[in-house]
């Protein structure tokens, strides 16, 4: 706790210094042009896009969104750059990217199961 200047004792954490965003940088999602700041992840970048759903569910196709944010639930899978199953809560921008909403399990891998 530290002490502000009425003398009170402050819960609020200290403040670490000012967080420096990284350079500028421009990806895509769906083919819309996002920016974004290097060392922000995709899934940062999505939220601040006011984008809450980045792949539909295996069985029933309905959106589906960011959970944990740290890497554990596997809700915000998306496809970068071709390649499916790509967490975007894990994953740092990077210039030219490309991501889409992922559509089922095996999207760009395999056809998708019939699961009716
Ligand atoms: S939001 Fe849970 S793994 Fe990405």
């Amino acid at each position: 706790m530290s002490e502000v200047p009425s003398g009170q004792v402050s819960r609020r954490l200290p403040t670490h210094g000012v967080v420096e965003r990284g350079e500028p940088v421009t990806i895509e999602m769906d083919g819309e042009r996002l920016e974004a700041y290097a060392g922000e992840t995709l899934a940062a970048v999505l939220l601040a896009y006011g984008r809450r759903g980045v792949r539909t569910s295996v069985r029933f196709r309905l959106p589906r969104g960011l959970f944990c944010g740290m890497g554990s639930c596997y809700e915000c899978l998306v496809v970068v750059d071709g390649r499916p199953n790509i967490r975007a809560c894990m994953t740092p921008v990077q210039p030219g990217m490309r991501a889409g909403t992922q559509r089922g399990p095996f999207e760009g891998v395999r056809p998708v199961p019939d699961w009716s």
